[in-house]
């Protein structure tokens, strides 16, 4: 069929008519609000070039999990700033560390919300990369066993789900066999599989303070040039035990949603990071865009290229629109 036989705008006519046909929808079930925690008491500090986004005392943690619950977001996103740094990192598995503190008091006090975790230590260390080191490279074998203390640790006190982000060789294996040791085998791998060493994290790492002091992280995340080697990582990450696997950024990387959603069967995340929410936020600001609009839209490109979960930033904005 054919114009003039066929006709698509007859399905466009009105708008319960193109709900009647709408493909995707966006659901505040499944976003995931990240939240960095700041050590001090009664702080609550909006981070500049990310507005709306808030780093925050670990008292202030239950009244912002009860704000996404509200709006049906019920998972959030731990980052810490820790007290102190080393050159091991060692804050991140620390008992009474930043984020362990923090989810202690999240599952005291919203023991309903699903609180998810990232496992790195680039906020913990003194040099700012995401794992200890020799001379100045990344020791991966050395990490393994430090990213694997830190996951439990965060299985310790009460996480619901563990989120790798350092990207070195083998974390998944070597996180899953000491989860399961300490009998933690209830406990998901969300797996950072596909991440690209990107320009987009450059409001987080003003967030978290965890710029690397030298050189970059192109030895351990991905080359943004590459889409069969993404491949590759979910493999292995699927292979070694990961639930479900993480792309990120996601925007710019929309292809590679798609393809990992098409090869693989295990549910898909999609990290809408800092730097893509930041441009949003900034052109709104100047009144270039609507930036709820286009907040809404690229959620939703995100999910039509087969995201199952959403971890942005514009989480509680978009889940307050899709009440209206
Ligand atoms: C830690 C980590 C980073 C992000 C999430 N986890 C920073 C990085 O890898 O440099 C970036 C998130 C964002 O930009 O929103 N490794």
């Amino acid at each position: 069929m054919v114009f003039p036989e066929y006709r698509p705008r007859r399905l466009r006519k009105n708008e319960n008519m193109r709900a009647l046909i709408r493909e995707t929808h966006l659901s505040p079930d499944q976003f995931v609000s990240p939240v960095f925690i700041m050590p001090g008491k009664n702080k609550r500090e909006e981070i500049p070039s990310m507005p709306g986004v808030f780093r925050m005392s670990v008292d202030q943690l239950s009244k912002e999990a009860e704000e996404c619950l509200s709006l049906g977001v019920k998972s959030m996103l731990l980052f810490g700033l820790p007290e102190q740094k080393d050159a091991m990192g060692s804050g991140a598995h620390a008992k009474d560390g930043i984020i362990q503190r923090g989810i202690r008091e999240l599952k005291n006090k919203s023991p309903e919300l699903t609180v998810i975790t990232d496992v790195c230590l680039c906020e913990y260390t003194d040099h700012g990369h995401c794992g200890c080191l020799i001379g100045d490279t990344v020791d991966n074998d050395a990490t393994l066993e430090i990213l694997a203390k830190t996951a439990l640790s965060h299985a310790q006190a009460g996480a619901d789900i563990v989120a790798p982000s350092d990207m070195m060789d083998g974390r998944v294996a070597e996180i899953r066999a000491s989860l399961d040791e300490e009998n933690f085998d209830m406990i998901p791998i969300m797996s950072y599989s596909v991440k690209y060493a990107s320009a987009f994290y450059g409001p987080f790492r003003d967030a978290a303070n965890c710029a690397p002091q030298f050189g970059d992280r192109r030895s351990y995340q991905m080359d943004p040039a590459n889409a069969k080697e993404a491949l590759r990582e979910a493999t292995l990450d699927v292979d070694e035990g990961a639930d479900i696997l993480m792309v990120k950024p996601a925007v710019a990387y929309l292809d590679i949603i798609s393809r990992l959603n098409d090869e693989f069967d295990l549910p898909i995340a999609a990290y809408h990071v800092s730097g893509e929410y930041a441009m949003i936020k900034a052109a709104a600001a100047n009144g270039w865009i609507d930036g709820e609009k286009v907040l809404a839209e690229t959620l939703l490109s995100i999910k039509r290229a087969g995201a199952d979960i959403i971890i942005t930033y514009g989480a509680k904005e978009m889940a307050k629109l899709l009440q209206k």
